[in-house]
């Protein structure tokens, strides 16, 4: 099996190729040209499936859609992930035309290529729960309407959509997983979870003083995100395309992650956390429950790690880290930073 994904070098994309490698694929993935490199996530897999050409990375971006689509001639891949994403809904304010180019041009480029090459060629979209935004369902479905509140979400509503169209005009086996917000510690340090137990990590060491952070009300659906890239594979491999709510149907507060990270090294939050505006959203979304039941029927998918594990399995990992910078700092091979300036 040959399987293309897009953003790779992402959280998503690191698990997924480890998981796909793993079963025997060949997998190619692509990568930006950046003036540094950054492939960090997978680097453990180049130096282990790159010999035998078993892992093959590209340079293309999503907004260039002859690259695309070349891409997919040359490999004739079995299964595409389309994960690559500006994935930060903040910055999607900020950086509202980048983020919904992305969303938009990216879909529907690789759904062309697959269109034009051979319909043979399944398809993932990476949807969002995101897309959910301001609804007032308790718990979240497959049928739940979706009402966008960023423009993050509006360019992944318009993926999901034209996924479907896809699937229904061209027959493309072409699915959607709704995927409820998913953490690792090889998530993104600007978001909530990793920013807080980078911050515990490091204040522990003494490297750090103090955290702030924006709402801490919010409340989401948090899982971890190794058994939500098992829930693509298997999707893919589901006789009929579909679209499938992704989530541990749990939801916890900022201020119950904050809890749970200072309590397991003995600190207290209070002490050292304050909420500022500046890290509000425009349009904040408040919750996020996910209802997983579909996937869990058809699938036989659950989600294997709990909250309290992936707390705990994140906040150990950023204590290491934290180990690592407090040695460089002292052999003066760093400079002190008392808080990175995050998003
Ligand atoms: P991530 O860590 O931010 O990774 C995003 C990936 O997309 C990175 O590899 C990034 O490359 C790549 N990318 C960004 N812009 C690109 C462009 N113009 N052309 C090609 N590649 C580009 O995100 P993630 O957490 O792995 O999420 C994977 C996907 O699932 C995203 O589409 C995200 O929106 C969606 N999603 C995530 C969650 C979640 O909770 N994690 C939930 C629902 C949906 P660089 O490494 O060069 O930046
Ligand atoms: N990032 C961040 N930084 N979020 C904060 C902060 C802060 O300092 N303080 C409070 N929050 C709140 C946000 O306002 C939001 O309500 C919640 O914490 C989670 O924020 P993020 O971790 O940035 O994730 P997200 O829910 O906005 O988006 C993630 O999940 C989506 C699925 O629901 C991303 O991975 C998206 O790509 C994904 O689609």
């Amino acid at each position: 099996m040959i399987a293309l994904i897009t953003g790779i070098t992402g959280q998503d994309g690191s698990y997924l190729a480890e998981q796909l490698l793993a079963k025997g694929y060949t997998v190619h993935g692509t990568v930006r040209r950046s003036s540094v490199i950054n492939t960090s996530r997978i680097d453990h897999l180049i130096s282990e499936y790159d010999n035998d050409k078993k892992l093959i990375l590209h340079y293309s971006d999503l907004l260039d859609p002859g690259s695309v689509s070349n891409l997919v001639n040359k490999i004739q891949p079995d299964e595409v992930y389309n994960l690559a994403a500006q994935s930060h809904v903040a910055v999607s304010f900020e950086n509202p035309i980048f983020t919904s180019q992305i969303g938009t041009l990216g879909s529907i480029s690789l759904l062309e290529a697959i269109r034009n090459n051979d319909k043979e060629i399944k398809f993932y979209q990476a949807s969002s729960s995101e897309m959910y935004g301001g609804a007032i369902e308790k718990s979240l479905n497959e049928q739940s309407k979706f009402d966008p509140k960023s423009p993050y979400a509006v360019s992944k509503l318009f993926a999901h959509e034209i996924t479907k169209v896809y699937r229904e005009s061209y027959d493309i086996f072409a699915v959607n997983g709704l995927l409820f917000n998913h953490e690792s510690s090889r998530r993104g340090e600007t978001f909530v979870t990793r920013k807080i137990t980078k911050a515990v990590g490091r204040i522990k060491y003494g490297i750090q003083n103090k955290l702030t952070l924006g709402n801490l009300e919010a409340s989401r659906d948090w899982g971890f995100a190794g058994d939500y890239t098992h829930a693509m594979w298997k999707m893919m491999q589901y006789k009929t395309p579909e679209d499938w709510v992704i989530a541990t149907g749990e939801t916890h507060t900022v201020k119950e992650f904050l809890e749970k990270a200072f309590t397991y090294v003995d600190l207290d939050w209070n002490d050292y956390v304050q909420s500022s505006e500046d890290y509000f959203r425009p349009n904040e979304v408040n919750y996020l429950l996910g209802d997983p039941e579909k996937a869990k029927k058809l699938l036989k998918w659950k989600p294997e790690k709990s909250f309290d594990e992936l707390v705990e399995d994140m906040v150990d990992h950023d204590l290491l880290e934290a180990e690592k910078e407090l040695t460089l700092l002292k052999d003066g091979l760093i400079k002190p930073t008392w808080e990175n300036p995050n998003i």
